[in-house]
């Protein structure tokens, strides 16, 4: 959780209809609630709140940009604003549902359906192997049928990895915080603090954004694909365009999932936005495809995730 130096709304607040009940998370650039509406439904409310670009008092619900960071501040909010309108649009099971979202004390609020569960990123934390074939399959099979409909919504996400994908009570997966999609929308207006996240983000968020396509959520797919193969963060692509040491997945991961799938997170996260599957269909395709039997668990005791952990040092 990132550090920020903000004061959150206090609990029992009236917020509209709503009643802040707790802080779920602390990010540097928004605060998330837990909730309850009129009819005591249980939501999670997303307050714009940037930590460089503007400040609550403590005691105080108005949140005030500074002098400096006022343009910046605005536009973030617009940008906000629009990012809850488009994500109001869409209607499915793997997207977060954003029930409401409203102006308030100087700012945004982003009402979403509350969702129970884990984040991936503490999902994976949690096993002491790497996630298995199976549940990988399944999880990124239905996490692509939403992100499909992002992009059909000519919505990117730009921001998708472990921490950002909640994994229900069910299993089911949910892609959340659509909080960079929002730089996609009007790339001329001044820029807010890069929100990508290195290990995660394509080459192209750091060098041409022109080139940002459905191929670059696809590298951030294959990315995360990895970290759960390694449990730690991938080497940032801003490295590997200098010097790539980062082991392909097909031989670290060689025993533990099965070749097929190895080649596709590989091919996820090519440099060249043009080698990596152009499309989610494209992926999802070849995901459903060749699906072989999962090695033995009994194989994967006999070494390899010593083998992991010794390459690999950082943990996500
Ligand atoms: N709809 C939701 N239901 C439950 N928890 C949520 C929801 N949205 C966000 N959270 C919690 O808040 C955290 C941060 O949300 P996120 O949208 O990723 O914001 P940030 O921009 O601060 O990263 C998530 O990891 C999750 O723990
Ligand atoms: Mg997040």
């Amino acid at each position: 959780m990132a550090n920020n130096q903000n004061q959150s709304l206090p609990i029992g607040y009236e917020l509209q209809d709503y009643k802040i009940k707790k802080v779920l998370s602390a990010g540097g650039f928004s605060f998330v609630y837990l909730a309850s509406d009129p009819g005591k439904n249980t939501v999670a409310i997303k307050e714009y709140l940037p930590t460089a670009l503007a400040l609550r008092k403590e005691g105080d619900q108005i949140v005030v940009p500074t002098a400096e960071a006022s343009g910046s501040f605005r536009h973030g909010l617009k940008s906000f604003f629009e990012e809850g309108r488009a994500l109001a649009n869409i209607n499915h099971r793997n997207i977060v549902r954003v029930i409401n979202f409203f102006r308030a004390n100087e700012t945004v609020y982003m009402v979403m359906q509350y969702e129970r569960g884990k984040s991936l990123q503490e999902y994976i934390l949690s096993h002491n192997e790497p996630v298995s074939e199976n549940f990988l399959r399944r999880v990124f099979t239905e996490l692509l049928n939403g992100l499909r409909e992002v992009h059909t919504q000519k919505l990117l996400h730009l921001d998708i990895k472990p921490a950002n994908i909640y994994i229900r009570l069910d299993g089911s997966p949910v892609l959340l915080d659509f909080g960079s999609a929002r730089q996609t929308l009007d790339d001329a207006l001044p820029r807010l603090p890069p929100s990508y996240t290195p290990g995660f983000a394509p080459p192209e968020q750091y060098t041409d954004r022109k080139l940002l396509g459905p191929w670059s959520d696809i590298y951030s797919i294959g990315a995360t694909m990895y970290s759960c193969l390694t449990r730690a963060t991938p080497l940032a692509a801003s490295e590997r365009i200098k010097k790539d040491t980062m082991i392909p997945a097909e031989k670290l991961g060689k025993d533990i999932y099965s070749e097929n799938l190895l080649r596709i997170i590989d091919n996820c996260m090519a440099l060249d936005h043009l080698e990596r599957p152009q499309s989610i269909y494209a992926l999802q395709k070849s995901l459903q495809k060749d699906i072989p039997s999962a090695p033995q668990a009994e194989d994967r005791k006999h070494g390899f995730i010593d083998k992991i952990m010794h390459l690999l040092q950082k943990e996500i």
